[in-house]
């Protein structure tokens, strides 16, 4: 299917989807969320694709957030259901039973951080920079921000970004745990690729499952939680790769995984 705001290139089993909208600094409006909605969906069951990368199109944006001349439109019960469809597509990246990892290429404000932040890892290029400025247009962050980033960076760090709606870094990204790695920019994508590969090569059913396990962590208690994980590594015992995998380390020889 041919995209108008997205690309997407397939290689090696790791889509790189490029959000392409350099003229509004890939800012999200409708029409590209129902695209990376789409696109999503044919990812979840497709083998070629083991791990996803979402990046932005050009030097300077990864994404600036929603489009505001849309939100600007917005009324009450719309702005419910504006805010509940861009939950419901970046849900479907967290729960899509593949690492995706966003390369942060340059701003990630609003939507655009909060898409980041339902990515799984995140990766940034040293130009990066990060906020939640949603106070500024006088709302707050509608698409998982409020959740997601106090999960992720605590309470308190969280409300410092939300309530400033100040800018920060890639470098200060890094020291409160928002972001993963800082590469320099000209070697971002390159970097995000090679670690895509490693976990590529993988046993599918173990990296989803892991994912499973830990992205549920934070809204379990310990109980529940050690609970699906030991479910979880019941799963694991009955797939093939799991037999080879051991197999393999016990012959002393690598292990080649099919992914079932
Ligand atoms: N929605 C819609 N359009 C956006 C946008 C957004 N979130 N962010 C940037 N754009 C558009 C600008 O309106 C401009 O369009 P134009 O050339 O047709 O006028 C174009 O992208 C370039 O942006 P510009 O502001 O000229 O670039 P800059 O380098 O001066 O500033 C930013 C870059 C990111 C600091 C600035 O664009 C900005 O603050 N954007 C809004 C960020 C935001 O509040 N996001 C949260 C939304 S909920």
């Amino acid at each position: 299917m041919d995209y108008k705001f997205l690309n997407c290139d397939v290689q090696n089993f790791i889509a790189t989807v490029v959000i392409n909208r350099p003229d509004k600094l890939n800012a999200l409006n409708s029409d590209l969320l129902d695209e990376l909605d789409q696109l999503l969906d044919s990812f979840r069951n497709d083998p070629i694709v083991r791990v996803v990368i979402i990046t932005g199109a050009g030097e300077k944006s990864f994404v600036a957030g929603a489009d505001i001349a849309e939100l600007a439109a917005l009324g009450v019960s719309e702005a419910k259901r504006f805010a509940a469809n861009g939950q419901r597509i970046f849900l479907k990246i967290e729960r899509l039973g593949k690492p995706v990892i966003a390369a942060v290429n340059g701003y990630a404000l609003g939507g655009g951080c909060e898409l980041a932040l339902a990515c799984h890892i995140r990766f940034a290029s040293g130009n990066a920079i990060f906020g939640q400025p949603e106070v500024n247009l006088g709302t707050i962050p509608g698409y998982g921000g409020t959740q997601r980033l106090t999960k992720l960076i605590n309470t308190g760090r969280a409300l410092e970004m939300i309530l400033s709606g100040d800018k920060i870094t890639a470098d200060e990204a890094l020291a409160i745990g928002l972001v993963n790695k800082v590469f320099d920019k000209d070697e971002l994508l390159a970097k995000t690729f090679e670690f895509a590969e490693k976990i590529a090569s993988k046993p599918v059913n173990a990296i989803s499952w892991a994912i499973d396990a830990v992205t549920a962590a934070p809204d379990l208690n310990i109980d529940a939680g050690l609970d699906f994980e030991a479910s979880l590594f019941a799963l694991c015992a009955g797939t093939n790769d799991f037999k080879e995998g051991t197999t393999a380390f016990l012959q002393k020889r690598k292990a080649e995984f099919k992914g079932n």
